[in-house]
């Protein structure tokens, strides 16, 4: 991409994510199911990092932290959808009515067995929520278990710390959970973002951490300058041009993997590339990624969200069919 391009392109992102408060960027993206505590793509997140750091030895955890976070969407959903706190338990904890996802009265189950260590959290989930927070049917109790359970695994180990960037963080949007889930202290982590509301949100959150202002499109951070590079929700809103070019840049920082978190693909058929407004909002094609990414010099796995939960729980209805999480392995 040319450099007038660049130009042109960053400040009409600029424009597109400014337009909002520094109140609204701090919290419109991290409630509901966008919430990474529950998030099934910041829980993927997550769990790369901690088997990077420690391989292997969290794999039955990471399985129980995706489960959760698909029991708690699927709560999330019932009750958006006006169901009935106090009948939704007696069906889930008591009767395990059969119209229930399995998944769903399993989980209740193995959660009240004396052999579970998690608190019982869909008893938690099932409580009623703080009177003053009407659009956030979980309560706080039942979206922080999971932060207790990894802060007393991390506890106390070990391990070489690793650099990670992360482009388009937001307001600290998923780094606020990876620091509460004690993974902050293994990590050397850079965060980048086109809003400086955003980066100085961030920033007040976690004044030491550092993160910056700038585009993907021209970061300027040398080669290989970190182990791990992600981005959540970023591609989608970049034009062709743009795509292509901060998909170069999120490889050439990287040493080891590139982690990109999709909320709009499809298998095959192209890019569908749509402006809207100052940005875009396109449609991206898991073959041309997957292409463009070897191309580059990657291996490259993408993981559907809704099979991959349908495979691991019999999740029927994920609610965005369209997520995809893309893994790019530097082979050079
Ligand atoms: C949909 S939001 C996702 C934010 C966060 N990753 C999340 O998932 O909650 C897109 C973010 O990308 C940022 N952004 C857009 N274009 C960018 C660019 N060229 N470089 C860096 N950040 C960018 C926006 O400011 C915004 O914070």
């Amino acid at each position: 991409m040319e450099p007038a391009g660049i130009q042109q392109e960053n400040a009409q992102l600029r424009q597109a994510w400014e337009q909002y408060s520094a109140e609204h960027l701090d919290t419109y993206l991290v409630s509901g199911v966008e919430d990474p505590r529950i998030n099934i793509q910041s829980i993927l997140t997550r769990a790369f990092l901690a088997d990077a750091l420690f391989p292997e030895r969290f794999t039955a955890l990471i399985h129980e932290e995706l489960r959760y976070g698909t029991v708690l969407l699927w709560l999330l959903a019932q009750f958006k959808a006006g169901a009935d706190r106090e009948e939704l338990r007696e069906a889930i904890c008591f009767t395990g009515a059969p119209h229930l996802p399995a998944f769903v009265t399993e989980a209740a189950r193995w959660l009240a067995t004396d052999a579970c260590p998690l608190p019982h959290y869909i008893e938690l989930a099932l409580d009623p929520p703080p009177l003053d927070a009407p659009d956030q049917p979980l309560p706080e109790r039942a979206l922080d278990v999971f932060g207790a359970v990894w802060r007393k695994e991390l506890a106390g180990l070990t391990a070489p710390r690793l650099s990670v960037f992360e482009a388009a963080c937001g307001s600290a949007n998923d780094y606020r959970t990876i620091h509460d889930h004690g993974l902050a202290p293994f990590l050397d982590y850079t965060g980048l973002d086109i809003s400086g509301k955003n980066i100085a949100n961030a920033l007040t959150r976690f004044p030491t951490v550092a993160f910056r202002a700038g585009s993907i499109l021209d970061s300027g951070l040398p080669d290989a300058s970190f182990d791990f590079v992600f981005a959540h929700d970023l591609l989608e809103h970049l034009s062709g041009p743009g795509l292509a070019t901060a998909l170069a840049e999120l490889v050439r920082l990287a040493r080891r993997e590139v982690w990109l978190h999709l909320f709009n693909t499809k298998p095959d058929g192209g890019h569908e590339i749509i402006p809207k407004e100052h940005y875009h909002w396109n449609r991206l094609a898991l073959a041309t990624l997957r292409d463009a990414g070897r191309a580059l010099g990657c291996t490259v796995d993408p993981i559907e969200i809704a099979p991959l939960l349908q495979h691991k729980f019999g999740l029927q209805d994920y609610y965005n069919p369209h997520a995809a999480t893309v893994v790019l392995k530097k082979t050079g």
